[in-house]
């Protein structure tokens, strides 16, 4: 079969990519969707099983920091555009082994970039699109807002690594001129997130009826976003953003944690039918996050008024509808939890 387009997805079996994968392999059936992932603790198949035998989509495990492979890959693929998502994503694991975020979301993006820049030299339309984090522009107090101009003030081992990611993605375009986009999100919340994370691993602990750990005294304030929102803004910024444009991305959704966790545990009750009030008493305040960032809220202005994108999904809407989700996929839960769905695809794509 023929396709208009070919897109390289990186880290698609992952929390964001497996639902940017699915939009795009149903969105946009002329075009070849290529997802590369090495299907590490973060990334499983099962994220994307009704998609799996579509014939515009196209699996393949490999490992991002490997050079070699991936300059093979280009040669032999040819890309039109490239969306990376690839990353080791989780903050606490950043602050007790920092080296494998250099090596992925560092070393693995400039694979991609060289790759990408020697493929595409002297080739017009192509398109690098990287995926970034709100984190790169460090904390904010009571008040404001990041905007794309907010210098960058990165603080954890994650934020560090993603914001030299961005710089050298940026670099790129400035000394090659390397056609290039990047995005800075807040946090992303909704279903296959692994149970790591705030959300879904106090879903997990509430369901199981073990503790659930509040880092410092809980004041701590994000900006949620519902994932298949993420995944609708990649869209549209990839399709319509400006080349060397930064765009910031966020649901104008801010929480304190002890809300949005008191919050969940009132949905949880309800769903599981037990007391209004029982899973609140599991809230066990524990010693901080080293290096908290105390607030995150994104300014998504440009995004709106420029490439009219907005969030579709409240949070009241968003929070039931991923509690649900975890509920009634008790299997995909234990199955990440206990690791076995990573033993089963490693198996199934060890010699590929
Ligand atoms: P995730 O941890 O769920 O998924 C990461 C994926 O990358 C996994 O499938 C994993 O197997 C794959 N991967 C990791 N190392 C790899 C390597 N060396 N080679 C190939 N594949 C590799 O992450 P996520 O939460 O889906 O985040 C995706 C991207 O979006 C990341 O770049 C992250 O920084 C960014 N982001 C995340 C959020 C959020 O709230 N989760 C918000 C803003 C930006
Ligand atoms: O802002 C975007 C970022 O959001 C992404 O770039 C990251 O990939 C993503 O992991 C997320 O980072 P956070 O550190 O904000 O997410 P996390 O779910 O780890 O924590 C959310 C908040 O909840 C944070 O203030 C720490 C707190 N927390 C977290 C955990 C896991 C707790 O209080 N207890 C916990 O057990």
């Amino acid at each position: 079969m023929n396709f208009d387009h070919k897109i390289l997805v990186t880290g698609g079996a992952g929390f964001i990519g497996s639902h940017l994968v699915r939009l795009l392999v149903n969105k946009y059936p002329n075009y070849s969707i290529v997802n590369l992932d090495e299907l590490t603790y973060a990334g499983n198949m099962e994220n994307l099983k009704d998609i799996e035998n579509a014939s515009n989509y196209t699996f393949i495990k490999g490992d991002i920091t490997d050079a070699d492979f991936i300059h093979e890959l280009f040669s032999v693929q040819q890309f039109d555009g490239v969306i990376h998502l690839a990353a080791e994503s989780h903050v606490d694991r950043s602050i007790s082994n920092p080296m494998s975020f250099i090596m992925t979301n560092i070393v693995g993006t400039v694979n991609l970039l060289n790759a990408a820049k020697k493929a595409w030299e002297g080739k017009d339309g192509k398109r690098f699109f990287h995926v970034s984090t709100d984190e790169v522009y460090g904390t904010l107090g009571e008040t404001g807002l990041f905007t794309e101009e907010t210098a960058y003030d990165p603080r954890s081992p994650y934020s560090a690594s993603k914001a030299s990611s961005d710089h050298l993605v940026r670099a790129y375009h400035h000394t090659f001129g390397l056609p290039i986009v990047v995005s800075n999100c807040s946090n992303n919340y909704g279903p296959n997130q692994f149970p790591e994370k705030l959300l879904p691993l106090f879903i997990h602990n509430i369901k199981n009826e073990k503790p659930l750990p509040v880092y410092g005294d809980g004041k701590y304030t994000r900006d949620w976003l519902w994932v298949m929102d993420h995944a609708t803004a990649i869209d549209v910024i990839y399709h319509k953003g400006k080349n060397g444009d930064t765009y910031n991305i966020g649901g104008h959704n801010e929480w304190k944690n002890i809300d949005i966790i008191h919050q969940l545990c009132d949905v949880m009750d309800d769903l599981l039918d037990r007391a209004k009030g029982s899973s609140r008493e599991l809230i066990t305040f524990v010693k901080d996050r080293p290096g908290h960032d105390r607030r995150y809220a994104i300014d998504a202005t440009k995004l709106k008024d420029e490439l009219g994108w907005v969030p579709s999904l409240q949070m009241e809407e968003g929070l039931l509808k991923t509690a649900k989700w975890y509920l009634e996929n008790e299997e995909w839960l234990d199955n990440v939890t206990s690791g076995n769905y990573q033993k089963y695809y490693k198996e199934q794509y060890a010699n590929r």
